[in-house]
């Protein structure tokens, strides 16, 4: 057989096709040498690469060569900053390629529905905007150096208990508004290389087997014309998931291929079904051919990781202006963290780093070097009742002699990961303890808190200065200090809400689900739109982070043109030293035919500026960004009326707004025998017509006994005793007038 040097699926056999649709071992895909078709390699992703060379896994338990552990998605979403997002995966992208990676499996942009989820610290947000955004840029850095991004897991992927088999039962709006726009905007903006379709159900029907999902809402609606992938061991059933749009199965499974090849034999898969998957597997190879294995600058990216760790942390009390620190203040530092850092969370993500900041030595390395009293305060595994109380001795004599004690809290490495979710929200009583010993004898405490997913910060109310570090990657400790010190100015903000009370959040009553079945019950209201909704309190909003300068805004401008609005207004450094400020766009429409949220984010922009400096910002909000999902025509609808158009530096601290009148989108919902009256009789074509139809019941009553029956279906009404006509006649002029409205909405 003769084979052109670029096989498209036809040239090859049936038995060929099939075995490339499944993984030839956990990261390969099939290669063809007697067809010219190299083998792909993916490799975990996100934050950093985690390539095996020896034996394979999903879930982190064997090595990986060393890579920069950049800080995971919940330190970079804290940035609001898609430029830094871009470099971030541009920079990954270069190791990939460096180690002949193909496909990088990254970004996770689920929605975080609840701060129990334990894969948290991979995700963005609690907003779909918020993750599209930085995802999509993500994705553009990464594939910019010619390797493929495989966002995930698509879809409605919210927790980790029973994650292989669990029903996320989500209605449509939601489903919509919420857990697909992210993946939308990805797909739209960054035609990412691969998605990996999720392991769970989605109202009853397993992601991988998913035709509405995979191909209708995906290819059809979307556009999309990359590879979808499985995510590790996501397929039940092989030529189910081919038919469903599922191109490429990972790991290797003999079992698929061979049921491939029963299926094309008996007729049972249509070989077309086959060629489109074989032919996108065939366009990513060649696609993520041909780029040079360039060695990269680990120094450069140990460097760019400390900046987002510094970008990522968010400052969230600061009395009396505590920081930044001045480098003569008696600075005693508590906690295992100083020298055991949290950097990253467990799991298929786990990056080997090439190197690890600790606190500790870079104080005690510092030049000149000081001299860093240090306590652990308390210990990572489960201490006995008398080791520590030891450690809390010593912290407690060592806080004595300090000026300020810096004590590091946090998540200990066994309290978040991939495959299981939290119970509760609260620190080790250990670490409490020693927080509150500290205080005793201290009045100048800094806490920072080191977390993949929300806890309970209510300790915070007793210490004058609390920074939020997420997970800071191999470089957050140098990323802190540059905080603490001032040499950065923090800017990050908070991605998602802290509530008060886990009793509080959202999904509280139906999280992890029950009996296979997971019931999105707050629908649309995830994250601030529940709080706001509801009027409730939390410990700090979405959207908020504190600076060591102030920010006014002032002239808001909004317009609206046929695309997009636009809003302008001028943002002020007004304090004493330079700063980042992400200044925020929320909408809503308070009148309006479906629930929403009192505010969701439209916009924003992270914009950095000198102390006295002004600047006018302008934001443009995408008209579409305020269309609602209407479930009976399954479209998106911008519908008309005032909208309030709100900017704030958080989601509770507004400093401007406006309302803006928005000329809506024309909906016309299909006439049916199913309609009512009220909404047939205004027909301009066919209401009089089919008044007269029905007219030997409609004429005994005056109009305002109408009024009353307006609610009665037009279909019922044909069959009433009186009436000389039948349902078949009436549906027959509703068609006439659907064929008539018909067209462009
Ligand atoms: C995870 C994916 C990961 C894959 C490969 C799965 O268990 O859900 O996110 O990419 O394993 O390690």
């Amino acid at each position: 057989m003769s084979v052109p040097s670029r096989p498209k699926a036809e040239v090859l056999s049936p038995e060929q096709k099939a075995s490339l649709v499944t993984g030839a071992s956990f990261w390969e895909t099939r290669a063809l040498p007697e067809a010219g078709v190299r083998g792909l390699l993916l490799t975990d992703g996100p934050h950093g690469l985690r390539l095996q060379v020896g034996e394979a896994d999903h879930l982190g338990a064997h090595a990986s060569v060393p890579a920069t552990c950049f800080p995971p998605a919940v330190t970079l979403a804290a940035s609001f900053d898609p430029d830094l997002a871009e470099r971030v995966g541009g920079a990954l992208g270069g190791e990939a390629r460096s180690h002949g990676v193909d496909v990088l499996l990254g970004p996770g942009i689920n929605i975080k529905r609840s701060p129990l989820c334990g894969r948290n610290f991979e995700y963005y947000s609690e907003d779909p905007l918020l993750s599209g955004v930085l995802g999509a840029a993500w994705v553009r850095g990464l594939q910019s150096q010619g390797v493929g991004a495989s966002v995930k897991h698509f879809a409605a992927n919210n927790q980790e208990t029973d994650r292989l088999r669990s029903s996320s039962d989500v209605d449509p709006r939601a489903l919509r508004e919420i857990y697909l726009r992210a993946f939308e905007r990805v797909v739209r903006e960054a035609a990412p290389a691969t998605v990996m379709c999720s392991y769970n159900r989605i109202n009853g029907v397993y992601a991988s087997e998913d035709p509405w999902l995979l191909t209708r809402v995906l290819r059809e609606e979307w556009g999309y014309e990359g590879v979808v992938v499985s995510d590790w061991g996501a397929v039940g059933d092989r030529v189910r998931s081919l038919r469903a749009g599922l191109d490429l199965e990972m790991p290797a499974s003999a079992r698929s291929v061979s049921a491939v090849n029963v299926a094309l034999c008996e007729g049972a898969l249509d070989e077309s079904v086959l060629d489109s998957s074989v032919d996108r597997i065939l366009a990513l190879v060649r696609k993520t051919e041909g780029a040079a294995l360039a060695p990269v600058d680990l120094e450069e990216h140990h460097a760019l990781a400390q900046e987002v760790a510094a970008r990522g942390i968010v400052l969230l009390k600061n009395d009396d202006d505590l920081l930044p620190l001045r480098p003569d203040q008696q600075l005693a530092v508590i906690g295992e963290f100083a020298r055991t850092p949290r950097y990253q969370g467990a799991g298929s993500s786990l990056v080997n780093p090439t190197r690890l900041d600790c606190v500790l030595d870079l104080l005690r390395g510092a030049t000149p070097a000081v001299d860093v009293p240090f306590a652990a305060g308390f210990s990572l595994d489960d201490a006995d009742a008398a080791a520590e109380e030891a450690l809390l001795r010593e912290a407690v004599a060592v806080a004595r002699t300090a000026e300020v004690v810096l004590l590091m809290l946090g998540l200990p490495p066994a309290a978040e990961s991939e495959g299981r979710d939290r119970m509760h929200l609260s620190l080790p009583r250990a670490q409490l303890r020693v927080l509150a010993a500290v205080r005793e004898v201290c009045d100048h405490v800094v806490v920072a808190v080191s977390n993949g997913g929300v806890v309970d910060l209510s300790f915070g109310e007793d210490v004058p200065a609390l920074l939020e570090c997420w997970l800071g990657g191999q470089a957050g400790a140098a990323g802190l200090l540059d905080v603490l010190y001032g040499r950065v100015n923090p800017s990050g903000r908070l991605a998602e809400t802290v509530p008060l009370r886990l009793e509080d959040t959202p999904s509280y009553l139906d999280f992890p689900g029950e009996l296979g079945h997971t019931r999105y019950g707050e629908g649309v209201h995830v994250g601030y739109r529940w709080y706001d909704g509801r009027r409730l309190g939390v410990r700090y909003p979405f959207g908020h982070g504190l600076s060591y300068t102030h920010f006014s805004y002032r002239d808001l401008e909004v317009r609206a043109g046929a695309q997009r609005v636009t809003v302008s207004f001028t943002l002020t450094n007004t304090g004493p030293v330079a700063g980042r400020e992400v200044a925020q766009v929320y909408a809503s429409l308070p009148l309006s035919v479906v629930r929403r949220a009192p505010r969701e984010l439209r916009g924003f922009a992270s914009v950095e500026l000198e102390s006295g400096e002004s600047r006018r910002i302008e934001i443009a909000v995408d008209r579409g960004e305020l269309a609602y999902w209407d479930h009976r025509i399954d479209a998106w609808i911008v519908e008309g009326g005032d909208y309030s158009v709100e900017v704030g530096a958080s989601s509770r601290d507004i400093r401007l707004s406006a309302t803006l009148a928005i000329t809506g989108d024309p909906v016309r919902i299909p006439l049916s025998l199913d309609s009512t009256l009220g909404e047939v009789l205004p027909d301009p074509l066919i209401g009089e017509r089919v008044r007269h139809e029905l007219d030997g019941f409609l004429a005994q009553f005056d109009e305002l006994t109408l009024q009353g029956l307006l609610s009665l279906p037009v279909g019922r009404v044909a069959t009433f005793p009186g009436v000389d006509s039948t349902p078949e006649r009436v549906a027959a002029l509703l068609a006439e007038a659907n064929a008539a409205h018909s067209g462009p909405r």
